[in-house]
């Protein structure tokens, strides 16, 4: 189990690094505290790859943050996540579709921007990657067909496991037996998540692993399947940008910390996740979230909350 613990880790220091930013100044009480942040965003001098785009990269057979809808257009959770921070940015997006390895690599090899991808955190990601604050939370689950002998994690010893290539769920999967895993041998790799679960339909994987709202999701478009209520691993999504490209990362973070703080990050979850029960931060979810916020236009603060301010 070391690498789930380290998976944690990682989003508690950065998240914990975040906060400690956050928090430096106190030595004037409730002054400064009253000042809306409008568009704080046009300050950094970053770069992108093409003048006036946001090249983003990702695997778009991921529903729901991203998939292709029946014009061939890239949609979903990260599609309008990024859409909502290049119109802050004032910048055009321009998404680019190819395998997950590929879209984890491309921010690094001047390919894009950013990658985003439902990307976990982890340490061997920040080694070439720089991660913005976490816009979304999600668990490793199990998918089984109906019926499946395999009801708890302990049963996946010794059977078939379907993933996708490249990410948490097959590095945690293929890890030793000791270190929490299945080994191996026991873990096939797949394109993506619907090949995998393909896979499962066929008999050819006995179990796939894959991130909660993506097994809810195809387990309701493949009849048969269902998923084991256990949560396999705690995960926290960020957007990832080139490993020291510090300027394009705080221009990011500062457009998506006003989309989180505004509502419109939860919204555009709560359009694709109806039923989403993942709480895992603050818990201090404004209300406001499904009235007016889901066209993200203007994007002004409902001063309603002033929870902040204490
Ligand atoms: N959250 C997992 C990871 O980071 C899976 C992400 C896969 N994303 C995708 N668009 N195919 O490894």
């Amino acid at each position: 189990m070391k690498k789930f613990l380290s998976v944690l880790m990682a989003g508690a220091m950065l998240f914990g690094v975040l906060t400690l930013a956050g928090c430096g100044d106190t030595t004037e009480p409730a002054a400064e505290e009253g000042t809306t942040t409008e568009d704080t965003t046009t300050t950094a001098e970053f770069t992108t790859v093409t003048e006036g785009v946001l090249t983003m990269s990702t695997n778009a057979a991921f529903p729901p943050y991203e998939m292709t809808d029946d014009s061939g257009n890239i949609v979903g959770i990260d599609a309008e996540i990024a859409a909502a921070i290049a119109e802050k940015l004032g910048l055009e997006l321009q998404i680019d579709d190819m395998d997950f390895d590929g879209a984890l690599a491309a921010p690094q090899s001047g390919k894009s921007d950013i990658v985003m991808a439902g990307v976990t955190v982890n340490e061997e990601r920040q080694l070439v990657l720089d991660f913005t604050e976490t816009y979304a939370n999600g668990v490793q689950k199990v998918i089984v067909p109906e019926g499946s002998d395999i009801t708890s994690i302990e049963d996946m010893q010794g059977k078939k496991i379907g993933t996708q290539r490249g990410t948490t769920g097959y590095l945690y999967c293929s890890d030793t037996v000791e270190n929490g895993g299945f080994g191996e041998e026991n873990v096939v790799a797949y394109d993506d998540a619907i090949a995998a679960t393909q896979a499962l339909n066929n008999g050819q994987v006995d179990c796939v692993v894959i991130d909660s709202a993506v097994a809810d999701n195809l387990v309701a478009t493949n009849p048969g399947l269902t998923t084991l209520e256990t949560e396999y691993a705690n995960e926290d999504y960020a957007i990832g940008v080139a490993k020291g490209n510090t300027a394009l990362l705080d221009a990011i973070n500062a457009a998506l910390q006003e989309l989180i703080d505004d509502g419109t990050v939860q919204s555009i979850i709560d359009k694709y996740i109806p039923s989403d029960g993942t709480e895992a931060d603050a818990g201090e979810t404004a209300d406001a979230a499904d009235t007016g916020a889901a066209d993200t236009e203007g994007a002004e603060a409902e001063a309603e909350t002033d929870a902040a301010a204490e």
